[in-house]
């Protein structure tokens, strides 16, 4: 049987005057979730979008809005997210003063909750908060921007983190998704599932893939990815 992988365009490297069709274009080529890049100049380098946009993408698209914060303070801005029809929200644990409780807040306020490890983060952030948590996204760059060369060591910290999340699966039956973020691509997606991955981020890959005008632009990436993926 197939393997239940899940494919997460990142937004970040869409034409940003055409979002809505770009959107929809990546979705009806065979794309999953759609990963919304946070960025607020403070906790990293870069300033992107925020809770307008994603209000505006929502109808748009049926599909999950996998929304990555890299802000700092998280809490403030949680909420927004939840009314902005995000599904699920993920930050980085250096980012709030207190995990247990954004990760609670994310909770209350009706969406799934992730954590993010950044490559010199350790993994011990999510031991203690294991029932909180729907997913937990391993970064193979530092964050901030997109197009990055994806850091090897990141296929380590995946099996170490596969290894934590399958031994919860076996006590719980809860299942928490594990997502690689950066420089993921047609060449090294098949190793990155070997190591552990079951859902990943890919920004440039896709949408650096193709030309603007064409409608179907996005299911040759897309199918690329996917026969990959088959492979593992
Ligand atoms: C980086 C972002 C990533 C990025 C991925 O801070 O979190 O989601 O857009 O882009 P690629 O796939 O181009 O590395
Ligand atoms: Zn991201």
């Amino acid at each position: 049987m197939a393997k239940d992988f899940l494919i997460a365009p990142s937004i970040l490297s869409a034409n940003f005057a055409r979002l809505g069709e770009e959107v929809s274009n990546v979705i009806a080529s065979g794309a999953d979730w759609i990963h919304f890049d946070v960025m607020d100049n403070h906790y990293v380098p870069n300033l992107t979008i925020g809770p307008l946009v994603c209000e505006a993408l929502r109808p748009v698209t049926d599909a999950v809005i996998d929304v990555h914060l890299m802000v700092k303070p998280v809490d403030r801005i949680v909420p927004d997210f939840a009314k902005a029809g995000a599904n699920l929200i993920s930050f980085h644990p250096e980012a709030s003063e207190h995990i247990d409780r954004t990760l609670g807040l994310i909770k209350d306020s009706g969406c799934q909750a992730g954590l993010v490890f950044n490559p010199a983060t350790p993994l011990d952030h999510m031991d203690h908060v294991m029932d909180k948590l729907d997913l937990v996204l391993i970064m193979s760059v530092n964050p901030g921007f997109g197009g990055q060369k994806f850091i090897p060591e990141a296929l380590n910290k995946l099996r170490i983190a596969r290894a934590k999340i399958d031994a919860y699966e076996q006590k719980t039956g809860r299942r928490i998704r594990l997502e690689i973020d950066g420089g993921a691509n047609v060449s090294n997606i098949a190793e990155i599932a070997r190591a552990g991955a079951d859902t990943f981020v890919a920004g440039s890959a896709v949408f650096g893939a193709a030309k603007d005008t064409d409608p179907n632009r996005y299911n040759s990436i897309i199918a690329s990815l996917r026969s990959e993926l088959a492979k593992v």
